[in-house]
């Protein structure tokens, strides 16, 4: 089944560029800049699929010098629009070879991997990271777990598709953003946990620690399931 990439699309991309950090998607930032300050030492950074720029923007705010780069010609437009001195930039698919071996200290990717179809591509793309990261560098694989799919959540809606309930691994999978004007469903392609590890370990990367953020009952947020059931996985990884 072909894969469409639903941000390239300009009502998608005008939509998603309003988004700052709201319900669900906090609990995808929140834990970040102590992740980073861990691991990552150095501040060369590449935001691959930074979209309109919300990721790349937020590690730079952390101090880093950093580079976007997206597939998609509206979401490129987008973010150099909302920052107009940034550096974004297009790739085409699969495609890093513009970049020299060993050039980033980070290199981040949040959300994209929901996003990027086949194993074949996933593979190729992550021993590019590995190619382009400097020896002890890091690679931040922000994704949705597999259980995001099956659960409703402060800014998703998913269980309203019943072939959610039925996917396997690269099967497609489908929700509804509720923080943005846009109502259409978003597709992904479904990578079990399992599935990501398999990748990295073929692509010559080794997995440091996975992290599953939960909300607190504290937090200002009307969590739905947050608090006892992971919505993100992330991979912090680096050269085997
Ligand atoms: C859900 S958006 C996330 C954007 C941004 N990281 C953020 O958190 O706001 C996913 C982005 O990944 C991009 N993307 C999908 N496949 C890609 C690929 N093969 N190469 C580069 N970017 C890709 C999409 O165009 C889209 O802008």
């Amino acid at each position: 089944m072909s894969f469409t990439n639903c941000y390239e699309d300009t009502a998608r991309a005008e939509s998603y560029a309003k988004l700052e950090f709201p319900g669900t998607y906090y609990l995808a930032f929140r834990d970040l800049p102590q992740i980073i300050a861990r691991y990552v030492k150095g501040g060369i950074a590449m935001d691959f699929g930074c979209g309109a720029g919300r990721s790349t923007r937020f590690t730079k705010n952390l101090g880093f010098e950093i580079i976007g780069v997206d597939i998609s010609t509206e979401m490129i437009t987008a973010a150099k629009r909302i920052d107009p001195i940034g550096d974004y930039r297009i790739v085409k698919e699969g495609i890093l070879d513009y970049f020299e071996d060993n050039s980033f200290d980070l290199i981040q990717s949040i959300f994209t991997f929901d996003n990027v179809p086949t194993e074949k591509l996933k593979i190729q793309l992550f021993s590019e990271f590995r190619r382009i990261l400097k020896k002890g560098g890091i690679m931040i694989n922000l994704v949705s777990s597999q259980e995001l799919y099956v659960n409703d959540w402060a800014s998703f809606t998913t269980t309203c598709f019943a072939n959610n309930f039925k996917a396997k691994c690269g099967d497609r999978v489908y929700t509804i953003m509720k923080d943005v004007e846009d109502q259409r469903p978003v597709e992904d392609e479904l990578w079990p946990d399992i599935n990501y590890k398999r990748v990295y370990s073929k692509a010559g990367l080794a997995l440091i620690e996975t992290y599953k953020p939960l909300g607190y009952e504290y937090e200002p947020i009307e969590w739905v399931n947050e608090t006892r059931i992971a919505p993100w996985s992330i991979y912090v990884l680096t050269k085997k």
